[in-house]
């Protein structure tokens, strides 16, 4: 089989490229681990910048999106006892974030490709990668029994950070960067209503919580826990009952509790792989970068290598230039390292560091009263959240 881009791995990143490829009449075929239904039942995280949401709507799957996704214009930050808004439309001319979570989006993708035809094909075993630091790469793996190969003119790696992709580089030419932070999140979905209209990141001595939502009637809320946590030691009482500790009092009264839908543990890392292009192989989303998930950066990095990697391609095979191609590592990766700075700076803002004296714990303090007293500081966290501009 041949096609003009062979892509790995059906994320967001993985169909948000087919899917903008086809609209610009560029031939993808797209090879995916796990079945479609696996793929669609993962639960991750749910606000997306403008920036995606226009991306989503360029895609042609913003339908659901703008009926069922909820626009908010702020967020809350609970410490010593109160909670404080961050007005995102006041401090950055009108910008807001949508919630809708990434398992409705992978659906809305998955059925857009479907509906145009699109090849997806999943549960594709043993994918490698070959040549691709040549003129024409291969993909081989196996499907329904049989060995097959692709061949293609390029190679997109979106297969998130366990994928083959990045693996596939020779170590000599790959540079990595990482930091594992001491906790986790335990992460519970159910089906009561929303204890505030917006999201809350709460500092608390007993660890971070952070109160998110699907729907006007379905919360996904998370506690700080040790990476290692098992959860049978959590019942759904168990959480509910730190979630109330952790939350300020007013939250804490509201917060309705009802068994879960889902229960998980989240570690937290921050990762980078430099660069993100190899020849003909380009990394796309997770299999280039991580975030910790406290400044909700994951998938809208994702889709901002998406766009950059779409540019690029459709700039290639329609007016043939590669100088997008060429620049395509070095300018995802700008916003990757900003993306990383927040996600850094928002997660040591708010959780408690097992290793931390008195001192670290004052200081975040201090800095939670200056982020919600100085407009100067608020405005930094707000542009950041918001999604900073495209280049
Ligand atoms: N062969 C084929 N597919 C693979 C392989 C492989 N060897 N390894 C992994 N995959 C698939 C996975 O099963 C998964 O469906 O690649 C896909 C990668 O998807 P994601 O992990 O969702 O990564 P990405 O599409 O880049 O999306 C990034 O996901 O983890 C969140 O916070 C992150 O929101 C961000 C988004
Ligand atoms: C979520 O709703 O899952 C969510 C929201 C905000 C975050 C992380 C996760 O920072």
């Amino acid at each position: 089989m041949r096609t003009q881009v062979g892509i790995v791995g059906a994320g967001p990143s993985g169909l948000l490229l087919s899917q903008l490829l086809h609209l610009a009449g560029i031939e993808s075929v797209v090879l995916e681990r796990r079945s479609r239904a696996y793929v669609e039942g993962r639960i991750r995280a749910g606000v997306l910048e403008q920036g995606t949401v226009d991306l989503l709507d360029a895609a042609g799957v913003g339908d659901r999106l703008h009926s069922e996704g909820l626009v908010h214009g702020g967020i809350e930050l609970a410490f010593g006892g109160r909670r404080h808004r961050i007005d995102f439309e006041d401090l950055t001319g009108g910008k807001a974030v949508m919630v809708y979570g990434q398992t409705e989006v992978t659906k809305d993708l998955n059925r857009a490709r479907e509906a145009a035809g699109g090849a997806v094909v999943f549960e594709a075993e043993g994918v490698r990668l070959h040549d691709f630091d040549g003129a024409q790469p291969r993909l081989t793996y196996r499907a329904d029994g049989a060995e097959r190969e692709l061949r293609c003119d390029f190679i997109a790696g979106c297969d998130g950070f366990h994928g083959i992709s990045r693996r596939s580089v020779p170590a000599a030419s790959i540079a990595t960067f990482e930091r594992v932070y001491p906790f986790a999140w335990l992460g519970i979905l159910a089906d009561t209503k929303p204890v505030s209209a917006e999201l809350i990141y709460a500092r608390h001595e007993r660890g971070f919580a952070l109160f998110s939502m699907r729907s006007p009637s379905r919360s996904r809320l998370y506690i700080q826990c040790s990476p290692d946590e098992q959860l049978d030691d959590w019942p759904d009482e168990r959480i509910w009952d730190e979630l109330r500790l952790r939350l300020d009092a007013e939250a804490a009264a509201r917060l309705e509790t009802g068994p879960s839908i889902e229960k998980s543990v989240t570690p937290m890392r921050s990762f980078v792989a430099e660069p993100m292009r190899f020849g003909r192989l380009f990394l796309a989303g997770d299999a280039a970068h991580i975030v910790p998930p406290t400044g909700a950066k994951g998938l809208n990095l994702a889709a901002a290598d998406v766009r950059y990697l779409s540019r690029a391609l459709i700039a290639h095979y329609k007016e043939g230039r590669d100088d997008l191609l060429d620049a395509y590592s070095e300018t995802c990766l700008r916003r990757i390292w900003k993306a990383q700075r927040f996600s850094w700076w928002m997660t040591s803002l708010l959780h408690r560091f097992p290793e931390e004296s008195g001192f670290g714990g004052r200081v975040q303090l201090a800095e939670l009263d200056y982020v919600t007293s100085s407009r100067a500081a608020a405005r930094t966290l707000a542009e950041n959240y918001v999604g900073l501009p495209f280049e």
